[in-house]
């Protein structure tokens, strides 16, 4: 019999401390930099975003999440073999992040010393990190070799944000999803797509690196924003037919698409190329902001949690960002 994976927790975490656009123009025009709440939310969507206080990293987020998903789940750490956490703003070089969050969770009772031991690893494909950590652990538990994974998507982009270029920082924000992916006998996961294209990778980076002790380069976020709109425009519909192909279905079976968070008009031109009216996309970027790897798993978590997203649903994720790196998870919830 084939094995499947499917979704059976979802949770997330948004630090506490939440800036509207008005606030976040306040303190940028301390600094002489300035912006509207009617130019970002005529642009992106944005009306607001959270960001973490110092000393919160994105294994925080990470863990908070995930403990919210293992009791929707109903299980605790020790029955997760296998951790993997996508960030790009990783709370150190190295360890991975997924290992400092496998050891958080360790820490939680004696039983969850059982997490220990599994393999934990990060991803790093930047804001389409969680639709490849979900490909990865979809592909480990049809091969066998996991059977109930911790899928998460932790960021902090405030950290790498340049405050005095008003054309990125006012678009990201900080956060953590996480879900849940366990081995049964029905689908769950219906098919994947992966993509990148490393042609593009200046079009949006943190260019800095460590060497010999000190950071080389600049360690803040560039972007090439309309470099980046029109390829991602360009792509994220033929994704979504690759897997309602790969999975024999069509755009009318689709009941949510839930994209990567980054700017509602990508997000409504995807959709329309897909037929889909505005009542079938989970929107969340008014209130997140592009939090990269964590929006889908963020936006997802909310739509469980509002009840907009009920089992036995086909749910479509699209996740787009810097490499240039696309994918889409097509899954019956
Ligand atoms: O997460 C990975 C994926 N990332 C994305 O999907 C981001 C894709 N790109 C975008 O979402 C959009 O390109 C942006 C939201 C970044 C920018 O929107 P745009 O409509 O492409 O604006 P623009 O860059 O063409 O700038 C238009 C004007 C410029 O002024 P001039 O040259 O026309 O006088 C900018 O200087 O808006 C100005 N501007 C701003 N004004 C007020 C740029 N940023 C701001 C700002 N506040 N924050």
């Amino acid at each position: 019999m084939r094995r499947y994976s499917r979704i059976t927790g979802t949770g997330s975490c948004l630090p506490p401390r939440r800036l509207t656009n008005a606030d976040l123009a306040a303190d940028l025009a301390r600094r002489g930099i300035e912006t509207s709440d009617e130019w970002i939310v005529e642009r992106t969507g944005i009306r607001a975003r959270h960001f973490a206080d110092a000393g919160t990293n994105s294994s925080d987020l990470a863990v908070a999440a995930a403990r919210q998903a293992l009791d929707a789940a109903g299980v605790g750490p020790e029955a997760i073999d296998l951790v993997i956490v996508a960030t790009s703003t990783p709370d150190m070089v190295f360890p991975s992040t997924a290992c400092i969050v496998q050891h958080k969770l360790s820490q939680l009772s004696e039983p969850a010393r059982g997490i220990l031991g599994c393999p934990a690893f990060d991803v790093q494909a930047v804001c389409s990190g969680f639709v490849y950590a979900l490909a990865v652990a979809d592909a480990m538990i049809q091969a066998g070799t996991a059977r109930r994974a911790l899928v998460i998507g932790a960021e902090v982009f405030s950290r790498i944000l340049d405050f005095d270029d008003r054309t990125t920082c006012v678009l990201f924000g900080d956060g953590g999803g996480a879900v849940v992916l366990e081995a049964g006998d029905t689908p769950g996961i219906l098919a994947t797509d992966l993509h990148a294209d490393g042609r593009h990778a200046g079009i949006l980076c943190v260019p800095g690196t460590v060497s010999g002790g000190q950071v080389l380069g600049d360690p803040l976020l560039k972007m090439d924003g309309q470099a980046v709109f029109k390829l991602a425009v360009g792509v994220l519909d033929k994704a979504a037919r690759a897997v309602l192909e790969k999975a024999g279905k069509t755009e009318a079976d689709i009941d949510w698409l839930i994209p990567h968070q980054a700017n509602i008009r990508i997000m409504q031109s995807t959709a329309r190329k897909l037929g889909l009216g505005p009542d079938r996309v989970v929107v969340t970027v008014d209130e997140h902001g592009n939090t990269s790897a964590a929006s889908i798993p963020l936006a997802l978590d909310s739509a469980v949690r509002t009840g907009k997203v009920r089992p036995g649903q086909t749910v479509l994720l699209e996740g787009v960002g810097g490499g240039f790196t696309w994918g889409a998870v097509l899954l019956s919830m």
